[in-house]
């Protein structure tokens, strides 16, 4: 698949930056991914180690140079601490299907680091790299996950029933999809009163 072109600074609303993972993330990596409600709702294994955060940024960037997705450390666009990670795997590329998965590091939660991060990567996966459809696969029980979805405009379809295997289970999963004749996600932040101070 041909090699997904990710701006050198990333992307940005000027309060959040996506930019591609280093290996000086490792650290806050592994420190962000001891919170249990990572492991709970993500593929990201428990317990979590060096080990396992160096395997990490090492397979996302090669996973970058192969098509198959665009992973991204979220960080402070001023300070640039980090806060979380969000990919878009592309799930097939004649289907035009984009699939996005994120966390956020338990200090940097209930400031709309989430919400920003996913309305950046949905309006570029969109309108850069030109899919049809955005997917977000949550667990019918994280209600905060469904609320992200929710607050930047995502639609709720329905339910997924024993979608996929998860750590040994096959739980459910709700589908949300957002396409490119919705209401930017952008919009929903501005709705959420998340755009009043933006640098860009
Ligand atoms: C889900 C998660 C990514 C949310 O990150 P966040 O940066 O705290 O979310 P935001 O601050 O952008 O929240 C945006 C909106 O989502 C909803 N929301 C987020 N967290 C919520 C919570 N704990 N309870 C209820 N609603 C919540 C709210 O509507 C919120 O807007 P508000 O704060 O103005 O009310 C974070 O809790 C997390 O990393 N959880 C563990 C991993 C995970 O579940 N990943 C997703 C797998 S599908």
């Amino acid at each position: 698949m041909p090699q997904i072109r990710v701006p050198e600074y990333g992307l940005s609303d000027g309060r959040v930056r996506l930019r591609r993972w280093r290996e000086s993330d490792v650290p806050a990596l592994v420190e962000a991914c001891r919170d249990p409600e990572i492991p709970r709702w993500t593929v990201v294994p428990a317990p979590y180690t060096e080990i396992d955060a160096r395997a990490f940024v090492a397979g996302q960037n090669e996973r970058l140079s192969r098509g198959e997705g665009a992973p991204f450390a979220m960080v402070g666009a001023h300070d640039g601490d980090f806060l979380g990670s969000i990919e878009v795997t592309l799930l097939n590329r004649r289907s035009g299907r984009g699939e996005i998965g994120y966390w956020v590091a338990a200090a940097a939660r209930r400031q709309g680091v989430a919400l920003r991060a996913l309305a950046i990567i949905s309006e570029w996966a969109l309108g850069e790299l030109g899919l049809e459809r955005l997917e977000l696969l949550v667990e019918p029980e994280n209600g905060p996950s469904q609320g992200v979805a929710e607050a930047a405009g995502y639609t709720r379809e329905g339910i997924l029933r024993s979608y996929r295997p998860m750590k040994g289970r096959r739980p459910d999963f709700v589908v949300y999809s957002l396409l490119p004749s919705d209401a930017p996600a952008r919009e929903a932040l501005g709705r959420a009163g998340y755009l009043t101070h933006t640098g860009r």
